[in-house]
């Protein structure tokens, strides 16, 4: 978690670090800073606790000049989230300024060991150690001999990153040369932006797309220094490494809120596009089946697949869920789907043709990257479904495929889930026709995706009804979401939507579990979101809806057909258009991310930014 930015560039630092930290917010916002190489050749810093505008109040009432600057967004691992914790941190001497983000998991050894030296910390984070690290090479007495600042700069940083264990983006400040940041990456993302008489570097390309659609992505274990029209990547032993400059093709107007109330709505609201861009240019009608060249498996690779293991967290995971019972259905290839945090310590069996698949919205969870290396190290072909182009999971895989969402900002994660959903079911039909599946089926599947954008349209078209049926349940304090089959990791989804942004206690539920123990806190004052679409279920569905009216519950059900008997039980129904059976756990998402996203604005909560969360959970 944590975003940071640096810049140095023709005019004044502050307003573009702080319009780049804005950007980046939605990776952490409990405090924010920045520091600068003033026009007096001094570091200046400011900070405050809260959100980037708390600091921007700071700067107004004290301004910082300079060209030259780096800042951090942060959300606190180490020590509360208070002032003195909030980065940039510096060393003993207040030559040296850093930002990080990450975590240094031997941060306690290190701090004792500088402590010994006589060094005086003043915060209780992880990363003051490297700021006190870097000043500490860069004024030892074997360097001081250079009377090249930069290059002993270069060298201290150098030697510091080598003794950290842990995951570090950081950039770093020092005012004996106010010409130069550098920066250094390990296990968290690192990005330059090359523009016009500036350069940036940051967490991620959302802080700077203003300025620049020039890239070039960091490395694990590399070190940059940029000045304001030169770069010079290296590895952490200082040997160069050239890197290739990416343009990227994200616009700003796709990162602003355009009108809407929230990032989340809007993003809500973009799903006819995104779900499209996920299918666009991937269905050959003609071979009735998807194009998904990124994957680089030949047909025999894919007819060997014995078993594939889906791995991820949160939003991803549920997509991943919904892609089981498509895969499995349509290729007949088992699957299995396991929370990365728990697959990367489980030791999972992986045999030679176990095909392992990573969804990731950022590309940079550290859970799924972990359980990524971990599949990769025991001999597994590893596949990613991204959103974020260029992202460390997208890089790492052996193949994949870009769901093409675009910047998804809201920290809920919504236009991402239907975009991955929308590639499993690729993904499961180009398995599929492989080993067997009929031309018919595919194309009835894919003709069925061509008409879902107008679907969802119309879903949203209705979202005034869902507002108000959201709205009259504002006061809830627990709910249940429950379906059965592909609806069950729907209804995960529904109900993580729903407390993530809300703060209401909210749980999933295949819909037959109800009655072996969640069953037992239903009561007057007790919701439950059910979801029955039609299908060969339904009368199970109207069983264990009665079962919840039986015992007083309120129930809000989900449906595409008009059914008296889901009427007299529930006490309020969204009716959504008829879809393809497989296309239905897609649309079936919409009205929940609504009804989440109502019930929340209605209960004042803060829906882009909630509490204890952040976007990028670069932490593990
Ligand atoms: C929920 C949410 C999180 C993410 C999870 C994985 O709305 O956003 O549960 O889905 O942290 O993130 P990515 O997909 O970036 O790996």
């Amino acid at each position: 978690m944590c975003g940071i930015i640096g810049y140095i560039g023709k005019n004044d630092a502050a307003p573009i670090l702080i319009e780049g930290l804005k950007r980046l917010e939605y990776r952490g916002y409990d405090s924010a800073g920045i520091a600068t190489i003033s026009d007096s050749g001094k570091i200046e810093i400011r900070k405050q606790t809260g959100k980037i505008v708390e600091l921007e109040k700071v700067i107004n009432q004290f301004p910082v000049n300079g060209n030259i600057g780096i800042a951090h967004t942060r959300w606190a691992t180490h020590g509360a989230a208070t002032l003195t914790n909030a980065h940039p941190h510096v060393g003993q001497t207040g030559k040296i300024a850093i930002v990080h983000n990450g975590i240094i998991e031997n941060y306690a050894t290190l701090k004792k060991h500088l402590e010994n030296e006589g060094r005086k910390f003043i915060t209780e984070t992880d990363s003051e150690v490297i700021a006190h690290l870097i000043e500490r090479h860069y004024l030892n007495d074997e360097n001081k001999d250079s009377n090249n600042p930069l290059a002993r700069l270069e060298k201290a940083v150098s030697d510091t990153v080598k003794m950290l264990e842990g995951t570090f983006g950081i950039a770093v400040l020092c005012d004996d040369i106010p010409d130069t940041i550098i920066g250094a990456r390990k296990g968290s993302p690192l990005v330059l932006g090359i523009g016009r008489d500036a350069m940036f570097i940051a967490s991620d390309i959302n802080a700077f797309v203003t300025y620049t659609k020039q890239v070039i992505y960091l490395d694990d274990n590399e070190i940059v220094t940029i000045n304001r029209d030169t770069y010079q990547t290296k590895t952490f032993e200082r040997a160069p490494v050239s890197k290739d400059i990416e343009e990227i093709s994200w616009d700003i107007d796709e990162i602003g809120r355009a009108g809407y109330d929230h990032f989340m709505l809007k993003e809500i609201c973009e799903q006819p596009d995104s779900v499209r861009n996920a299918f666009i240019g991937r269905m050959l009608h003609e071979q009735a089946t998807a194009k998904l060249g990124g994957l680089k498996l030949s047909n025999k690779d894919i007819l060997n697949i014995d078993r594939i293991l889906i791995t991820a967290c949160g939003t991803a995971l549920h997509a991943g869920m919904v892609g089981k019972y498509i895969i499995e259905q349509l290729s007949g290839i088992p699957v299995e789907v396991d929370f990365a945090s728990e697959f990367r310590y489980r030791n999972p069996i992986i045999r030679p043709n176990t095909l392992v698949l990573t969804i990731s919205q950022s590309g940079e969870t550290a859970d799924t990257l972990a359980a990524l290396r971990e599949a990769k190290q025991k001999g597994a072909t590893v596949m990613g479904i991204c959103n974020v182009v260029g992202s460390t999971i997208a890089r790492e895989c052996d193949g994949g495929v870009y769901v093409h969402a675009g910047p998804e900002i809201g920290v809920a994660s919504t236009k991402a889930f239907t975009s991955q959903v929308t590639v499993m079911i690729l993904l499961a039909i180009y398995f599929a026709r492989v080993r067997g599946l009929s031309r018919d089926t595919a194309n009835e599947i894919m003709k069925a995706l061509e008409k879902l954008p107008d679907a969802i349209q119309s879903v949203l078209d209705s979202r005034d009804s869902i507002k108000k049926v959201a709205e009259k349940y504002v006061d809830t304090q627990h709910a249940f979401f429950m379906g059965r089959n592909d609806q069950y990791p729907v209804a995960l989804e529904g109900a993580l939507k729903l407390k993530e942004i809300s703060y209401i206690d909210a749980n999933g539920y295949p819909a037959a579990e109800m009655k072996h123990g969640p069953i037992a806190l239903i009561d007057e004052q007790h919701l439950t979101v059910a979801l029955a679409p039609d299908s060969p279920l339904i009368e199970k569905m109207i069983a264990n809806i009665q079962e919840i009216q039986a015992r007083k519950g309120k129930i809000v059900t989900v449906t595409d057909i008009k059914n008296q008997m889901i009427e007299k039980l529930s006490d309020d129904v969204i009716l959504i258009p008829k879809v393809h059976p497989a296309l239905k756990p897609i649309l079936m998402a919409i009205p929940m991310q609504l009804f989440a996203y109502y019930i929340a604005v209605a209960r004042e909560c803060d829906v882009d930014q909630p509490r204890n969360l952040a976007k990028s959970v670069t932490v593990e």
